[in-house]
């Protein structure tokens, strides 16, 4: 078993549980975290014992609250352009892992880690989780997929006002709008992964890899991707960008130019 910086990594009974490492900072993604989970990932698909991936967030307080937005500061557009492709990447390899990921979001689970939990097969909150696409705040998009798949889940109508108005919806919404599949007790919550799998483990591993292939192949226009990762990048070359994220770091509400 590797060791990871950001992460803790470990096989249960054939589980390999995934837990982001960074509760100070409320998981946020930094470079080498998505880096880190994508070599995890690999890992666990390689390991012949694994059946199935649990992902989770440590701490009582947040699943993933977003992309660092500390990295997010003086990067040009076609850096954050490349930033959004490697990210889309690497959740692309979680959602085509032929073996079930399920994300176990016991909190914040806003921006990349909306998307990140999106990427996952399954989705299952405790009580007190929040979802929510909070990127144009900072004068941003959602750039790791999450256009396309909030859109997919949800549908246009939901999927649009939460990302206009950067709202944050509670566990039990969540659920409603099918953007998940339970919510339980914050001290369920890997329990209730951990039974899904185990009730996953007695099924053929060819027809699950099979089910993933054939529901990922429903929607393979790479279209939407693409679109979203040429917008992302635009937004680094405007003055929102800047308010934004100096607001965040300032801890006060932007202020963007009309
Ligand atoms: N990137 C970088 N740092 C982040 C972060 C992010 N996405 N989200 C939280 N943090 C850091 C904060 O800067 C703070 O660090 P500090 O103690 O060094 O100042 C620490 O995590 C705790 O966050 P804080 O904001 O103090 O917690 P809170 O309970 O008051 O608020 C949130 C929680 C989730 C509402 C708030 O942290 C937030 O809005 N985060 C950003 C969400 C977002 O926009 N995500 C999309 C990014 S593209």
């Amino acid at each position: 078993m590797s060791t990871y910086q950001n992460l803790i990594a470990e096989n249960k009974e054939g589980i390999f549980i995934i837990t982001i490492n960074r509760p100070d900072k409320l998981n946020a993604l930094n470079r080498q975290t998505i880096v880190e989970i994508g070599g995890a990932i690999k890992e666990a698909i390689n390991d012949r014992t694994v059946i199935g991936i649990i992902l989770t967030g440590s701490g009582p307080k947040a699943f993933v609250a977003g992309a660092d937005i500390k990295e997010f500061m003086s990067l040009s557009g076609d850096q954050g352009k490349a930033m959004a492709r490697s990210g889309q990447e690497i959740f692309q390899m979680i959602e085509n892992s032929p073996k079930p990921v399920i994300a176990a979001v016991n909190g914040f689970a806003l921006g990349g880690g909306c998307e990140l939990a999106m990427a996952c097969h399954l989705r299952i909150a405790s009580e007190n989780a929040q979802f929510g696409q909070p990127e144009v705040n900072l004068g941003l998009i959602p750039g790791y997929g999450g256009t396309q798949r909030l859109v997919r889940y949800i549908g246009r109508t939901k999927a649009l006002e939460l990302m206009m108005t950067a709202g944050m919806i509670p566990a039990q919404q969540a659920l409603q709008l099918g953007l998940i599949n339970y919510v339980v007790a914050p001290d369920a919550l890997i329990a209730k992964c951990v039974e899904l799998l185990d009730v996953i483990r007695t099924k053929s591993p060819e027809a699950i890899g099979s089910v993933i292939r054939a529901v990922n192949a429903y929607d393979t226009t790479q279209k939407g991707f693409e679109a979203e990762l040429v917008e992302f990048g635009k937004c680094f070359t405007t003055e929102d960008i800047k308010e934004g994220i100096n607001a965040f770091i300032e801890k006060r509400k932007p202020q963007f130019a009309r």
